[in-house]
């Protein structure tokens, strides 16, 4: 059979690795895929570096619709980024009858309603292996793997940049910003490293998987999000004294009301495999009622890697692109005329109506019944405790006032509740610094 051609839309760090890999191995991907997979046009808009990376048989061109144009591109593949130009290229693509190829979740979480229509409307396939852990098959594991269970919750550390950030901060006792300084001097983090740190990428990962694992709509916009910026070397020191580290973790989980969709700093059991992983790499939990728990581990970004992510949809779709649409993996693994009632019977909740547990410190004055009077309010909220640590007073005030930090462990409760507790803590007047909260994870 002919090879299906193939058209790369911007040839960077992935693209490089696709290019290669498909090179490299193109005996046992073809014997796979039952067909050769040849990229025959790549467009970039430097068109000398990209002809420097593929060298002279194949078309480089800086005009991104010469491909979208061109009848003999099967697969397009969508690497250029963001929400903007690749959001019209991609539609342009699957209007023009494309296979799309994309490695961009920040497009599909925001845009994917839309997206997806589109290629269900046009026949063609829109797949994402890469958009999501990089190299690791998480989305092929969710659509396929598990698909014989009811997901109870996921929960990952899908962002590589925060957890090299989270584990130079822990092993080296370091703050924040010096950590970032190092990261985007080492290349871990980019220049301007916001949607990691500030934890917009994980929220874009864990709202795709949420779609596929509970057959909703993505609704990025209805993501909680918080990143790691405020987070300090004190609460990790803390933590790890009480048996947790701190991880960013992207959850969702299925609740009575609806669906959990968050992303932020939490505290895990350090007995945890997923406490354990460290450095830029990614890992994803994911409980099925029937399978259990199963864990996924590996390098979540990255030039080859996340080539063999790309690569994986290539071979899919040249496996599928024959098929009747109807009898391939439905885009976001539920059949697509079921996602928009699921929102009235799977709503995703607001964050007040999560249940969770909590670390809290506060910067206390040293004094009789301070502790009284934060564990009453506590008490009074129906909310339990499941430990204290009160470190040592310092002398900070004058005439020998001492101030102590506060650390309180809490059982699970609602974040309505919890939030309007630490209302009530913050306005005691021996409380004396703003509350830190971080959410806590038992992960059983
Ligand atoms: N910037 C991401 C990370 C990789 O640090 O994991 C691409 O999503």
């Amino acid at each position: 059979m002919k090879p299906i051609q193939v058209g790369l839309l911007g040839i960077g760090t992935v693209g490089s690795g696709v290019f290669n890999v498909l090179q490299r191995n193109q005996d046992e991907i073809s014997r796979r895929a039952g067909r050769g997979i040849q990229i025959t046009m790549v467009a970039d808009l430097d068109v000398e570096r990209a002809k420097a990376v593929v060298g002279a048989d194949i078309q480089v061109v800086n005009d991104a619709r010469a491909i979208i144009a061109n009848p003999d591109i099967d697969i397009v593949i969508e690497l250029i980024g963001g929400y903007g130009i690749a959001r019209a290229l991609v539609l342009e693509a699957i209007a023009a009858g494309k296979h799309v190829v994309t490695a961009n979740k920040a497009l599909l979480a925001v845009h994917g309603t839309e997206i997806f229509a589109a290629a269900s409307a046009k026949g063609v396939m829109v797949a994402f292996e890469a958009a999501v852990a990089g190299g690791i098959p998480i989305i092929k594991a969710l659509r396929e793997g598990l698909t014989a269970n009811r997901i109870q919750w996921i929960a990952g550390i899908i962002n590589g940049t925060t957890n090299f950030i989270l584990s130079e901060m822990r092993s080296k006792g370091l703050d924040f910003d010096v950590v970032l300084k190092e990261a985007q001097r080492l290349g871990y983090a980019e220049a301007d490293p916001t949607f990691d740190i500030e934890g917009v990428d994980a929220a874009h990962k864990v709202t795709l998987m949420s779609a596929i694992a509970f057959g909703i709509p993505v609704q990025f916009d209805k993501a909680y999000v918080e990143g790691i910026t405020k987070l300090g070397a004190a609460d990790i020191k803390y933590a790890e004294q009480l048996g947790y580290r701190i991880k960013l973790l992207g959850i969702t989980k299925r609740a009575d009301k609806g669906i959990e969709l968050r992303v932020h700093p939490s505290l895990v059991p350090s007995k945890r495999l997923i406490a354990n992983v460290e450095g830029a790499m990614n890992a994803v939990v994911v409980q099925g009622d029937a399978v259990g728990t199963t864990l996924y581990y590996g390098k979540g970004a990255g030039s080859e890697p996340t080539a063999s992510a790309v690569i994986a949809d290539l071979v899919d779709i040249a496996r599928l692109h024959t098929a009747d649409p109807e009898h391939r993996v439905p885009h976001l693994a539920f059949q697509a005329n079921t996602l928009t009632d699921a929102m009235d019977t799977l709503p995703v909740l607001p964050m007040s109506e999560v249940v969770t547990s909590y670390y809290l410190r506060l910067r206390v004055a040293d004094q009789a019944g301070v502790l009284a009077k934060v564990t009453g309010l506590l008490a009074e909220a129906g909310i339990s405790i499941d430990a204290v640590l009160q470190r040592e007073a310092d002398e900070v005030g004058g005439e020998g006032s001492t101030q102590t930090d506060l650390i309180i462990l809490t059982h699970d409760t609602r974040e309505g509740t919890m939030d309007a507790v630490i209302a009530q803590m913050q306005a005691l007047p021996t409380v004396l610094a703003a509350i830190t909260r971080i959410r806590k994870e038992e992960l059983n």
